[in-house]
């Protein structure tokens, strides 16, 4: 079985069989990470360039080391110091990327749909790392790769998203593919960043914290995106903490086995508290690792397809 695109744009454009090929491919990679495998010849030859026109460590790092860890060329990209502060377009810039041979380009841009404009119009196989409000899928691959490890299964999970869903392309791509498994996923958050019929996407909408995080298997906090807010959508960090940050009894209405997660980076204190970031429920810093091997999951699979579609010609 293969991917069917030569692009990973979203959590929406995958299958199930898809996204389980693509988690037993990183458990793979995971396994020879423990092992201190990170010398591989997947990727030899091939050539890897990030272009994020918004901050990151995670997606980028994470992106960086897999491919070195294949064997890729690599390359970085960002607003400052390129030629975009010249006044590149985006078109142009990813034309010039894919013209030095590029083979993967991996984009994180401001604008919702931006990866989908660009896929169309390179060469190389562009993967989506992060576009405005609308998806984040290869951190949607590495929370269902940490599910999967943590609970067993990925259906018939309830799943609670607590915080700033309005800004929230994580939400979303985890909700497009918890839908996918049978999950529930139930978000919860102040009225000012839900979505005016937001559970058209297949999500419960809840009143409370509590009430989203009754009998749930993982509880996932989300980053206040204070970069995409253009006034001010909670009175005061205090009040966010008090009425939405997830505490010791806001997990006490979870299963016992709940797991808690966040995508990062973490504002301390406020989405949820310093305790529970650190406690053994808490298994964001296993995200973190997990995010490697899932980045280098979709590269060997994409690079797989894209041996096939040369073959094909
Ligand atoms: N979760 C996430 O996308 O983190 P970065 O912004 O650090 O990449």
């Amino acid at each position: 079985m293969q991917l069917k695109s030569k692009d990973l744009l979203g959590m929406q454009q995958l299958d199930k069989e898809e996204i389980e090929l693509i988690l037993n491919t990183a458990q793979g990679m995971k396994q020879a990470l423990l092992i201190g495998h990170k010398k591989t010849t997947h990727l030899q030859g091939k050539s890897v360039v990030t272009l994020f026109y918004e901050n990151s460590t995670r997606t980028r790092l994470s992106f960086e080391m897999a491919a070195k860890y294949m064997g890729a060329a690599t390359g970085n990209i960002a607003v400052s110091g390129s030629s975009i502060n010249k006044g590149e377009t985006l078109l142009d810039t990813a034309v010039t990327i894919d013209h030095m041979a590029t083979d993967f380009i991996i984009m994180r841009h401001p604008s919702s749909g931006a990866p989908f404009y660009i896929a169309d119009r390179v060469n190389a196989s562009v993967i989506n790392a992060g576009d405005g409000m609308d998806e984040h899928p290869t951190q949607c691959l590495l929370d269902l790769f940490t599910m999967k490890e943590q609970l067993g299964t990925l259906s018939g999970l309830k799943v609670a998203i607590i915080g700033d869903i309005a800004h929230s392309r994580v939400a979303r791509s985890n909700i497009w593919a918890l839908n996918k498994f049978n999950s529930e996923v139930r978000v919860a958050g102040p009225a000012s960043m839900m979505p005016v019929e937001f559970e058209k996407t297949g999500a419960i909408v809840c009143n409370d914290v509590k009430e989203a995080c009754e009998g749930c298997d993982v509880v996932m906090g989300l980053r206040l995106q204070l970069e995409r807010m253009h006034s001010a959508l909670f009175p005061s960090v205090n009040e966010y903490a008090r009425f939405y940050g997830i505490n010791d009894e806001v997990m006490a209405c979870a299963q016992p086995h709940a797991i808690v997660m966040h995508p990062g980076p973490y504002n301390h204190g406020m989405e949820m508290t310093s305790n529970l970031r650190y406690s053994d429920q808490s298994f964001i810093d296993e995200q973190v690792t997990n995010g490697v091997a899932c980045r280098m999951a979709v590269l060997y699979l994409l690079n797989v397809r894209r041996n096939s579609m040369a073959a094909d010609q």
